[in-house]
């Protein structure tokens, strides 16, 4: 009876992650599921079939930096738990534009908590025990790494861009509502997430959707820059293990052990369309061009997730390859869920280079 009677917020709930966490809660526990989201350019609320007129899902189109608005809703719903997803997550925008990345990572973490504080103070002894805030970052908070070594959650914070110094910052502020004003928090750093309802600017579903069309895949630098890739599906159980039995004031690194170069990624996507979409056209593989780099391109994140198997007994189900073969597959199959985004007017063009 996983969250019986319980209300969870979920901020961000109709982005990639956070729609993921809004499915699973729905699908696989008793929570009551507010989803709060602004509904920016990435949210999508066909990422949630199914969730309109479930009981147990409201939605509220609600930005996290307006404190009034966000108070009538901790007064409507008496929340037992937030998980806060909502942010701006694509590093290239930040580049080009890192107003909206301080604006909503930090300046809406501070308000939502300041909100959730509020809250937490007008309740019961009781409730005030269970309540929780989850704060749902990234590990590249970390920055870089070099060939060797793994992002433990005692690793020294180094963010590199102005995404990353953003979702860094929004960290620090929860660490300090815990220990100045005793909000029972948490914080998870999980690494780069793949899986069904990726918005189309992201390195994989960019892939598979150019690479469909067969179009030019444009690979940063050299391609070698490494990344440790979790299904969104398995970052999901994740972050709700680590809510209902995460110490608080505890922070998780999540991952799944699975590095890949970038070059790497793209060549298994172009293999797996050339068996699921095969054209006359030839390998896809020839489709592949180097391009300029990211600044600042963070060289390899790799995390040690060991602390949140061995505490907590949480396990990713899906390994890169049965993820990334199940993903091309979902790309395949939901053509309509895609191409409305590009018909809405996204168009995959290059940003980020920093000029
Ligand atoms: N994508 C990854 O690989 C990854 C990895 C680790 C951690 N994270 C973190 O997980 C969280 C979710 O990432 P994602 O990839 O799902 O992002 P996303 O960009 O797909 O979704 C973000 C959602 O937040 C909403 N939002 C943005 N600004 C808002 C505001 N001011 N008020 C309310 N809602 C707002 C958007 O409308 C959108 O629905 C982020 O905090 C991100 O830093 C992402």
């Amino acid at each position: 009876m996983r969250f019986k009677n319980s209300t969870i917020f979920v901020t961000g709930g109709a982005g990639f992650i956070g729609s993921a966490v809004v499915r699973h809660l729905l699908r696989d526990t008793h929570a009551r599921v507010v989803n709060i989201d602004k509904l920016t350019y990435a949210a999508n609320l066909e990422s949630l079939p199914g969730a309109e007129g479930n009981p147990h899902y409201q939605f509220e189109k609600q930005c996290i930096c307006e404190g009034a608005s966000l108070r009538k809703l901790f007064e409507k719903y008496q929340p037992d738990a937030v998980m806060n997803l909502a942010a701006e997550s694509h590093v290239d925008r930040s580049i080009d534009g890192p107003g909206e990345f301080i604006q909503t990572n930090i300046i809406g973490t501070f308000t939502i908590l300041q909100e959730a504080l509020r809250h937490w103070r007008t309740l019961s002894p009781e409730k005030r025990h269970a309540f929780r805030f989850l704060h749902i970052s990234t590990d590249e908070v970390f920055g870089s790494l070099g060939d060797e070594g793994f992002f433990t959650e005692t690793t020294a914070y180094a963010p590199n861009s102005p995404y990353s110094a953003s979702k860094a910052s929004s960290d620090h502020l929860v660490r300090a509502w815990r220990e100045t004003y005793d909000l029972p928090t948490l914080v998870t750093n999980c690494s780069n997430n793949y899986g069904p309802y990726h918005f189309p600017e992201k390195l994989i579903p960019h892939m598979i959707i150019k690479g469909l069309a067969g179009e030019a895949l444009p690979v940063y630098g050299d391609g070698k820059n490494i990344r440790d890739w979790l299904y969104v599906e398995d970052h999901a159980t994740a972050l709700t293990t680590v809510l209902e039995r995460g110490s608080i004031g505890g922070t998780y690194n999540v991952g799944g052990r699975n590095e890949r170069t970038n070059l790497q990624v793209v060549e298994t996507i172009c293999d797996l369309l050339d068996d699921m979409a095969p054209t006359d056209d030839g390998a896809r593989r020839r489709l592949i061009s180097f391009v300029t780099d990211r600044p600042g391109h963070d060289h390899r994140y790799a995390i040690d997730a060991s602390k949140l198997e061995r505490e907590l007994g949480w396990r990713a189900q899906e390994n890169f390859e049965s993820g990334i073969e199940k993903t091309v597959r979902w790309y395949l199959d939901q053509k309509p869920w895609w191409k409305a985004i590009l018909e809405r007017g996204y168009t995959a063009k290059r940003v980020g280079i920093g000029q």
